[in-house]
């Protein structure tokens, strides 16, 4: 048997309902934020990716699915969203039609991360991202988005960590600093941050190794080395934060692992996760869109990632499975008839199951237990000919006689009125 690769889970049936709440509730509150739904392709040219994450991250160093196509041109499925986005706001001339976008998305991203609970390599993300302005409120709303995004969805346990990492000309005046803090121990910092000092300095910072975090507590900080526009922009977001009452924590390593990112950083966690137990993070991009050949254009968004949603989604806001029909119909005149029956019901939009297998009443109600259905409709020769059918209640094995001609009214009314079937006469 050819198995799925490793990291790369089926959704199956029983987890849709779970996905369906998660996902709807991502397009209607990105709706009712103005965002509208943007479809990218999921592989691109690798070069879009690399030259937006950076070539020294570790998405663009160790991450990427990367593949030659026919032609030799080297193309990588989509390690996240952003890029994508940005290529197409740029690609279809999205800038100039409007001074704002709001633009969000879900779907599939895929990395060559180590599978472990909450991470995959195949994964979904629900993002937004926003063009045109760098007013400190839009990062509020973005934020304020993301946290609503899991108040409805009532993720337990959340704590939103933010931070600012400046401009550019901030980052290079601090980096030297930060970079002569390292160097002057660096013996005593793991190998990745050994390496990481030149190639990438800020993401020693956010090292997990516990001997690199005490050592990096006294390193200068970023936060003291913001100008007075990054710091004026910082300080407004906390504002609008405390303004719409939500609760934020300041976190000075929170560098985040893209190159694009500028300004405010952030991301929420929940303690209910073990190790991966970031649902959501996202910030500020102010020269990804220069970057990739097109006019300065702020932007700031944020990415979900829906399998550690759906790690924390409480089983109550799944709703009940819909009132399902069952037909058992058997014998020369009952089939033709029960099938029949079957479309017509369809066609009213009842859920309407059969088994055409089942060749006796036994099993035809076994296939309804199966399915979970809460009536069968029951009939046979004996039935059609006084054109009538059984209707059985499937809990308790109550049964009434019912003319055919009546039965999708009866079933209306029960469906759609919530009346009782066994006491319409
Ligand atoms: P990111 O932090 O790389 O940001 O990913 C966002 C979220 O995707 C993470 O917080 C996590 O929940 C989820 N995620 C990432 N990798 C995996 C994985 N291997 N398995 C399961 N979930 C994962 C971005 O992707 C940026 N594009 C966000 C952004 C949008 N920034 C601005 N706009």
């Amino acid at each position: 048997m050819i198995r799925s690769i490793k990291g790369i889970k089926d959704i199956l049936p029983d987890q849709m309902p779970r996905w369906a709440i998660i996902e709807a509730t991502a397009h209607k509150l990105a709706q009712c934020y103005g965002f509208s739904e943007i479809r990218i392709p999921t592989f691109e040219q690798t070069q879009l990716y690399s030259r937006s994450i950076g070539e020294s991250t570790d998405v663009v160093e160790k991450e990427m699915y990367t593949f030659q196509d026919r032609d030799g041109t080297s193309l990588t499925l989509r390690p996240e969203g952003t890029a994508g986005v940005v290529r197409a706001f740029l690609e279809h001339n999205l800038t100039s039609q409007l001074s704002m976008r709001k633009l969000y998305y879900i779907g599939p991203m895929f990395r060559h991360e180590r599978p472990q609970a909450g991470r995959f390599r195949q994964f979904h993300q629900f993002g937004v991202e926003v063009f045109g302005t760098e007013d400190p409120f839009m990062d509020v709303e973005v934020i304020g988005l993301l946290w609503q995004y899991f108040s409805d969805l009532q993720l337990p346990d959340l704590t939103l960590y933010i931070n600012s990492i400046g401009s550019t000309d901030d980052r290079q005046h601090y980096i030297t600093q930060l970079q002569t803090y390292v160097l002057d121990q660096v013996q005593d910092f793991c190998e990745n941050c050994q390496r990481r000092v030149q190639t990438n300095p800020l993401r020693v910072l956010d090292c997990k190794v516990t001997k690199c975090r005490s050592l990096t507590d006294n390193a200068p900080k970023l936060l003291d080395h913001l100008s007075s526009l990054s710091s004026s922009h910082f300080q407004s977001v906390q504002e609008g934060l405390s303004l719409l009452k939500i609760p934020f924590t300041l976190d000075h390593r929170l560098v985040r692992g893209l190159d694009y990112y500028s300004q405010t950083t952030f991301e929420i966690t929940s303690s209910h996760l073990g190790a991966q137990n970031t649902i959501g993070a996202g910030g500020r991009y102010d020269g990804l869109v220069k970057n990739l050949g097109g006019p300065i254009t702020p932007a700031v968004g944020f990415a979900v990632g829906l399998e550690r949603v759906n790690l924390l989604l409480p089983d109550s806001l799944i709703p009940s499975s819909p009132a399902k029909v069952f037909i058992a119909a058997f014998g020369e005149l009952g089939r033709p008839t029960g099938i029949k029956l079957l479309h017509t019901l369809r066609q009213s939009r009842f859920i309407a199951e059969t088994d055409y297998r089942a060749k006796s009443l036994k099993s035809h109600l076994r296939t309804a237990d199966r399915l979970g259905a809460q009536l069968t409709i029951i009939i046979g020769d004996d039935e059609k000919k006084k054109d009538l059918v059984i209707i059985r209640n499937m809990q308790n094995k109550m049964q009434i006689e019912v003319p055919i001609s009546l039965v999708s009214e009866k079933l209306g009314l029960w469906m759609y009125n919530n009346v009782d079937i066994f006491l319409i006469s």
